[in-house]
């Protein structure tokens, strides 16, 4: 394998005034050009995980330990000025509110402008540099779009406006926090599918995170499964669907809507809720809702290892399915 464009390793995240652990010892890495989807339930660190790589993590949390390397430097230790510089120029991020990334009270073509010259970029052809970004994310008037403000364009073309702006440096790394959530499935699929293809254009990286693991079907290469603030599957994608390993993924599997339901209702769902990670101690958290559950599942941590398909955090592997 090629060297990882960045590293995660033993990443804990934990409260700053009463120590609670929100992300426990996660590792990970992502090579040059490829594809990582994180998978899990709302609260289970996928986005703690991701600010932590632009050292964006919100005020009273803090990383407890573990190291982010990536260009021979750790960020969790970088100064801001380096952070800034990485952040947009390398690292770029699109949110699940484009409002989170866009100034309300200023017309989209000065924000992109305002990201090139932050990171004193050329600016000579600047606004020739933003209508190409615009044109290229499929705003159809791009002109229009640069005299706009955020309020007169819709989610979806708000949703392009933020991709244009993450994309307008050429980062090597794009992370993406549930971007599609808030949309309807038509302008969602539109979304992925300009994803993607700016994704192969630019043979950039790509960290995407989701609750819903049908979302990264066709959009990763690998798929990482978190669960109360734990990695407990990684597998490549072919894997993580036809032999899931940990019940816990494979519940999540059981739970998708079959192309062939008409009504793409779920049938089954995984029943209980996660438990907060810091409650968890020496135990798998998934244990009190996995019907493969025993003593030893209750009394010892499972680590991560490789098995014939994936890496799973699990006594009792699902087995061969295929
Ligand atoms: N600023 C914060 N202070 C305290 N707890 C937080 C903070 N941000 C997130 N958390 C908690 O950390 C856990 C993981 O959150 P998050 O990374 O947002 O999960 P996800 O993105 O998977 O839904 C959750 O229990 C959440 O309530
Ligand atoms: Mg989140």
């Amino acid at each position: 394998m090629s060297k990882p464009l960045i590293e995660i390793s033993n990443l804990t995240v934990s409260t700053t005034d009463d120590n609670r652990t929100l992300v426990n010892d996660v590792s990970f890495s992502i090579a040059p050009g490829e594809a990582v989807g994180v998978v899990g339930e709302s609260g289970s660190g996928k986005t703690l995980t991701a600010l932590s790589l632009l050292g964006l993590l919100p005020r009273g949390v803090h990383a407890t330990s573990g190291s982010i390397t990536y260009g021979g430097k750790d960020l969790l230790t970088a100064d801001r000025e380096t952070l800034r510089s990485i952040r947009g120029n390398e690292i770029a991020m699109i949110y699940q509110d484009p409002m989170t990334a866009l100034n309300p009270v200023m017309k989209l073509g000065a924000q992109l402008i305002e990201v090139i010259q932050s990171h004193g970029g050329d600016t000579s052809n600047a606004m020739e540099r933003v209508l190409t970004a615009f044109s290229e994310v499929g705003i159809p008037d791009p002109k229009r779009a640069y005299e706009s403000y955020p309020h007169e364009f819709s989610g979806g073309m708000r949703q392009r406006v933020m991709i244009a702006m993450a994309l307008i440096l050429s980062p090597q790394l794009l992370i993406a926090d549930e971007p599609t959530t808030a949309l309807d499935v038509t302008i969602q699929q539109q979304i992925l599918a300009l994803v993607m293809q700016e994704r192969r254009k630019r043979n950039m990286s790509m960290l995407w995170i989701t609750h819903d693991l049908g979302v990264v079907a066709n959009l990763v290469d690998r798929v990482i499964v978190m669960y109360a603030g734990r990695i407990v599957e990684v597998g490549s994608v072919k894997e993580v669907f036809t032999n899931p390993q940990h019940p816990y993924t494979a519940g999540l599997l059981a739970s998708l809507p079959k192309a062939s339901d008409k009504n793409r209702t779920r049938l089954l769902s995984i029943p209980g809720i996660p438990p907060k990670p810091w409650t968890v101690g020496e135990s798998c958290a998934f244990s009190p809702r996995c019907s493969k559950a025993d003593q030893q599942c209750r009394s010892s941590l499972p680590v991560l290892a490789t098995n014939t398909h994936t890496d799973a955090a699990c006594f009792h592997l699902m087995g061969d399915n295929s």
